[in-house]
């Protein structure tokens, strides 16, 4: 909080300048001075529960004993952090958790990693005569991935209080009293009954060795392990983990408190996940296929083959790069492609469903990246509007961030999703359209802005183009609050609601008046908007009549947050919407403000960056454009160009590809770090798997033998992102290290040394192969990257974080190690906020569009089947757990059993008309689809709306269950066309009803990785 009032303290005779109140444990720490403490975390709520973190400070009436974590620092205070009367103070207090510690020390968990051994140490305590036997209690299962042994807890209430403020998840509590004092899931339940994560936060934050992981192998003491700072490899948010390893095994993934944008937070996939690493199903050595099976050879003999391969079907090769190598490799890979094989056929998994959202921005404002960051977004937003899928579920780190900051700083959320998130727990407001008209709602929004007077007219004439012709446009009778309130389902008022919030960066919700918007916690009914009493001229009254008190620096910024990618996609059309909003707004170029699509893997956009797809060469150029010769000339110059010419065309992308294929228009194929028989945007995986089979050539690159590979005629083992060195771009444009922990294991080799040695094998000289050359030659290449080395992106940076508490700041500098781009030279700090000054248009302005009223079948299909007897509405989800094509997470131990089975979300009333009973088996039929239903696991609650459903299923499950994979494309379109909702028919599964949810087997091809994890 860089603005908060700066006060001087003393502390140990050194003055330190923090944030006015910030809590004296914090300011100790900017200094280095780290207090011992059981139950404080810097960014929680003060407890001061166990006194460990006592401190002198000087007072009215002389130093003073103050626990340090609860107590905030006022000028000119002076600090005293040790001398003879702390330290009695504190010894005091270790003998005390002595009496009944189990001094089980050589079998525990944190041996080595344990602050009740380290202050025992520090302050002397090394048994006392006054012990009593402890209560002796069983260590208990918590859940498949956590342990509890009670005996060890100190009862200082860190882990519940994590998972309550950092979680959100509340899925822990204090049960018993006094002396018998214990933290438990609430009534003796599993953690798998609350809404526990299953994110290992608790695990993490205990300070002793009373919760542990069954998944976190530490066969190896903690002092044994290096610990490997580096970039986790499953979502975009681009999390710091510690990965701890000895004897080339991962053990344990770990986090430090104010390190990294996630403030050492992970998600359950972060943490437990990361098993796939030392799988025994890891493919160790390369395979050709000799007489129809794949067998083992050496890599030379691998490599030469597919070279030759490649070479022989040059002209008719397609090449798949992967959004979970690092941006040297994906770099490497398109340079072979286009200068070793003379082609643009490149494309990278998943692509095709988030470009458009990406495509809108860079036509509209210049970059097809989100405009702000996730710091400045939790930050400095006054209202965040989350629309589209979870990102609770989609990027949980941010999802725990935001809810945090959401209840902390009093900001306003606005969810506009059809079905109940679970971020409406901390919303404002929830309005819950009909899947499919997002856009018509965000139009509507904008339609009442423009009533309201609330347009930023100023911003509007001197940064944008068009904003006249598309104000114009709002005023059609289609936009209209009868018309929208009609189309979407949400009522009138909580139309002007969300947009009095958004424009006013949630400081008014409109004339008081109107009837006020229902939080969505007390929401159990349906919200059908065309059955609400409002009068639109009434309405229109009170806003016009009505002016939101400005403050006198303007309004708080507005953000806009959506995930880019996964069965509910917003249509390329409401990405347009929401542009012109937030520019209509002037909130596009300041920070905390902006619009966000959050891409989905961990290196999605760098793939996009490295031009890993068929029109765009590296940095954005299209292929077809005159400066993309620039580029041709750079590389004409380097000796690495043995193809005639690139194309001026662009290539094929991955559907086209495998449709060429069939047509045996590409003959070879060479698949990187993915899964296409499962995820290509192609409903029927049988198809794509037969047009595989007719290419003369297919290598497939991997870490797994997935189910591509398996038809391959080489495949090519690769090294685990914890094996290699380089760079991922986080959904933010945040570049940062991937480092390499253990070696490639087996004879497993680097993606970027397989695609070298294809590259020589191909004629090219290739003189940078080193991650390090190569980050080097794409800063020369891309100007986005200009500025980018590896030593850059070792140098630490600190950004403040000031965390306003009840009557004190929570205050700390998180480190974190990346460069936003563009970040054009050596000199160049990077680009938190895009647009600050003006657009990366070629006017320099945004180009907003003009919008026209949506004809849209799927409201009609809607409205005629609202109600209709035995008939619901779903909406279709990936759930948290399990990963894209389930390639790295069914290889993990935890996610494959902690929901493994597809979830069907239902009202409670629907259910009881169904004859469907919470927590049951369930078989679900779409309209539509012949053959076999789905088989789901029936979740019902209230906050489901009435007439409407929601299908959680992984994307594994829609590759290999063909019913599954028909009914996401039944329930999505891909190519932009975005979500829809289709009438499904659910009833009770034949023999299967009422049987408990746990002794269902997984569906879900899950793979026991290790024997030594076995429950
Ligand atoms: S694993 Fe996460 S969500 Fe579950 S109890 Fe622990 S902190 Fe809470
Ligand atoms: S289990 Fe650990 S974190 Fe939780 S109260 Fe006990 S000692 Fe503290
Ligand atoms: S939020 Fe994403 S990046 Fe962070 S730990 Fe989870 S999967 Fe990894
Ligand atoms: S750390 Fe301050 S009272 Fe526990």
């Amino acid at each position: 909080m860089a603005d908060a009032k700066q006060i001087t303290v003393t502390i140990d005779g050194i003055k330190v300048q923090v944030p006015n109140n910030t809590y004296v444990w914090d300011a100790c720490r900017q200094i280095g001075i780290e207090i011992p403490n059981f139950c404080y975390i810097p960014g929680l709520r003060a407890f001061g529960a166990c006194r460990m973190c006592v401190v002198e400070i000087s007072g009215r009436k002389g130093w003073e004993l103050v626990t340090s974590c609860s107590t905030p620092a006022t000028e000119g205070m002076e600090v005293r952090t040790i001398n003879e009367r702390v330290w009695e103070q504190r010894n005091m207090i270790m003998e005390a958790l002595d009496t009944d510690h189990p001094v089980d020390c050589p079998i525990c968990e944190a041996n080595g990693d344990c602050r009740l051994q380290d202050y025992g140490y520090e302050y002397g305590v090394v048994g006392t005569d006054n012990r009593r036997p402890k209560i002796v209690r069983p260590a208990e299962r918590l859940s498949p991935a956590i342990d509890l042994d009670r005996d060890r807890c100190v009862v200082c209430g860190r882990c519940v209080r994590e998972c309550d403020e950092v979680v959100g998840a509340v899925a822990l509590a204090f049960v018993e009293r006094g002396v018998e004092t214990l933290i438990d899931a609430p009534f003796g339940k599993s953690l798998l009954e609350t809404p526990c994560t299953s994110c290992g936060m608790c695990v993490e934050v205990c300070p002793v060795g009373a919760l542990s992981s069954r998944i976190n192998l530490k066969m190896e003491h903690h002092w044994w392990q290096r610990k490997t700072e580096t970039t986790c490899t499953y979502c975009s948010v681009g999390c710091t983990i510690k990965l701890g390893s000895t004897r080339n095994q991962v053990y344990e993934v770990r986090s430090d408190d104010a390190l990294g944008v996630n403030d050492g937070v992970t998600c359950v996939k972060g943490r437990f996940a990361m098993d796939f690493i030392n799988s025994n199903n890891r493919l160790g050595t390369p395979l050709i296929r000799r007489d129809g099976q794949l067998v083992r050879s050496t890599w030379d003999e691998a490599l030469d083959l597919v070279a030759s391969k490649l070479n022989a079907s040059k002209g008719a090769v397609g090449v798949v790069a992967s959004p979970k190598i690092t941006n040297e490799e994906n770099y490497l890979l398109q340079k072979v492609t286009r200068l070793g094989l003379g082609t643009n056929n490149i494309d990278y998994d998943g692509r095709a469903t988030e470009a458009p959202a990406l495509k809108v921005l860079g036509e509209m404002l210049g970059y097809p990246a989100m405009t702000n960051n996730l710091l400045d977004t939790r930050q400095k937003a006054g209202c965040v509007l989350h629309i589209g899928d979870s990102i609770y579920e989609t990027h949980p780190v941010y999802g725990n961030q935001l809810q945090r900051m959401i209840r902390l700083m009093d900001k306003k959320l606005v969810v506009i999703s059809p079905r109940w998130l679970k971020m409406c727990e901390w919303a404002t407001l929830w309005l819950a359209p009909h899947a499919g008209t997002e856009e018509t709602l965000v139009n509507g929004i904008a339609r009442v802005i423009l009533d309201a007077g609330l347009v930023n007219q100023e911003y509007l004439d001197s940064r944008t183009a068009n904003s006249a012709d598309y104000l114009n446009s709002l005023r059609a009778l289609s936009f209209s609050l009868t018309e929208v309130s009609r189309k979407t389902g949400v009522p009138m008022r909580d139309i002007v609601a969300g947009a009095y919030l958004y424009a006013t960066g949630g400081t008014d919700n409109g004339p008081n008046d109107l009837p006020q918007p229902t939080h969505p916690s007390n929401l159990p009914v349906s919200r059908n908007g065309s059955k609400a009493a409002d009068n639109e001229a009434n309405v229109l009254n009170q806003i016009k009549s009505y002016q939101p008190r400005k403050p006198d620096n303007g309004f708080p910024p507005s953000t806009v947050i959506f995930p880019a990618e996964g069965p509910y996609t917003l249509t390329a059309k409401a990405v347009v919407a929401l542009t012109n909003m937030a520019l209509t707004t002037g909130n596009i170029g300041r920070a905390g403000a902006g619009v966000n699509p959050l891409v989905s893997d961990s290196n999605c956009l760098g793939a996009n960056d490295m031009g890993c797809q068929p029109g765009y060469f590296p940095g954005y150029r299209p292929v077809n454009a005159d400066n993309a010769r620039e580029m041709e000339e750079l590389w004409i110059a380097d000796p690495d160009r043995v193809a005639p010419e690139v194309p001026a065309d662009p290539g094929l992308d991955l559907l086209h590809m495998i449709e060429a294929a069939e047509l045996r228009g590409i003959k070879a194929m060479w698949i990187v770090g993915s899964n296409p028989v499962l995820s290509a945007e192609e409903p029927d995986s049988n198809r794509v798997r037969e047009a595989l089979k007719k290419l003369d050539f297919l290598v497939v690159q991997d870490i797994f033998l997935n189910e591509t590979a398996e038809l391959a005629d080489v495949v090519l083992p690769a090294a685990s992102f914890a094996e290699k060195e380089g760079t991922y771009t986080s959904t933010e444009r945040r570049v940062q290290r991937v480092r390499q922990a253990i070696q490639p294991v087996g004879a497993t080799h680097t993606d970027l040394a397989i695609i070298a040695g294809v590259g020589e094998r191909l004629g090219m000289a290739l003189p940078a192969v080193s991650p390090k050359d190569v980050l080097d030659e794409i800063a020369k290449v891309v100007p986005l990257y200009g500025g980018m080395s590896f030593s850059r992106l070792d140098m630490t940076e600190f950004v403040e974080d000031a965390i306003p508490m009840p009557a004190a700041v929570s205050y700390k500098q998180l480190k974190v190690k990346s460069l936003m781009w563009p970040c054009i030279d050596r000199l160049d700090p990077g680009t938190p906020v895009l647009y600050k000054e003006k657009f990366a248009t070629p006017s320099g302005k945004a180009q907003m569009v003009s919008t026209k009223a949506l004809q849209s079948e799927t409201t009609e299909r809607m409205e005629a089947n609202i109600g209709a007897e035995g008939t619901l509405m779903a909406t279709l989800g990936f759930p948290l757990f399990p990963f894209r094509t389930g390639t790295l997470s069914r290889q993990s131990y935890a996610l494959s059993r902690v929901e493994p089975d597809p979830r069907l979300h239902i009202n409670s009333k629907d259910a009881a008309k169904l004859g469907i009973v919470d927590q049951t088996p369930v078989q679900v039929t779409i309209e539509g689809i012949e053959g076999d239903p789905v088989y789901a696991i029936s979740l019902v609650y209230d906050r489901v709306l009435e007439g409407r459903a929601f299908l959680a299923i992984t994307l594994e499950q829609t590759g290999t269950n063909r019913a599954v994979r028909e009914a996401r494309y039944a329930l999505m379109n891909a190519y932009g066309d975005g979500a829809k909702a289709v009438p499904i028919w659910v009833r009770p599964a034949p023999n299967m009803s009422n049987t408990p949810m746990r002794e269902l087997q997984p569906v879900a091809t899950a793979n026991v990785l290790n024997p030594s994890i076995q429950p």
